[in-house]
């Protein structure tokens, strides 16, 4: 017992003085082994999950709410997430972990899935991700906001160019005609 004792002190004194040499390596460039990466996604996701799953999720196809959410997305988002017809950005090619590309994943049809995919995607817009350059928005935009962004990023899945163009255009002379501002502060 004893033995194991200083056998862990030392192996512990031995990680702490590497780790103060600096031998660990920070660089975005430097990738994670796929088991930490691994082990981070099951944390990210069980973490988004437990905190996720008793929210009251609004209409997501209101055509209101995708409007108001592609006004956000469009000012906000491409510069990491990009946009149908935008190449990655010198912001985005440098990120580590790499942002996800909403347009490139596969339409959701199962209304469940919908539901929780939009509760997850509500609760990292609003609280941000914790070592990856994800943002709380939820600093500076109303819960309604950030549906509407959720909702509009669910709508992205195959979305082409022209999808996304009309989408942007019709939510701007929206605004103008009935005066809905962009409500950021
Ligand atoms: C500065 C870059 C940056 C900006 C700007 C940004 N994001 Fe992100 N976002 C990220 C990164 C990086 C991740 C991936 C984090 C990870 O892998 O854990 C992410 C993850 C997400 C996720 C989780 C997706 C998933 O399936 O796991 C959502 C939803 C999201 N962002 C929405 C948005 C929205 C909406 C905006 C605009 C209001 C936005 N992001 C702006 C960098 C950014």
């Amino acid at each position: 017992m004893k033995t194991i004792l200083s056998l862990l002190s030392l192996l512990f004194v031995l990680v702490i003085f590497a780790l103060s040499s600096g031998a660990y390596n920070m660089a975005a460039t430097e990738k994670h082994w796929a088991v930490t990466e691994k082990i981070i996604e099951w944390v990210r996701e069980s973490s988004i999950e437990a905190r996720a799953k008793n929210l009251a999720v609004p209409a997501l196809d209101d055509k209101e709410r995708l409007l108001k959410g592609a006004t956000h997305y469009d000012a906000m988002c491409p510069v990491c997430h990009l946009a149908p017809g935008l190449k990655p950005t010198e912001l985005s090619a440098g990120l580590y972990p790499q942002p996800p590309v909403f347009h490139q994943r596969q339409p959701i049809t199962d209304p469940a899935e919908k539901q929780d995919r939009a509760k997850k995607y509500f609760w990292v817009i609003k609280n941000g991700l914790k070592m990856t350059a994800m943002p709380a928005w939820g600093l500076s935009h109303d819960d309604d906001s950030i549906w509407a962004m959720a909702a509009f990023i669910l709508a992205m899945g195959r979305m082409t160019h022209e999808q996304y163009q009309e989408l942007v255009h019709s939510a701007e002379n929206h605004t103008h005609t009935h005066d809905h501002g962009h409500d950021e502060h």
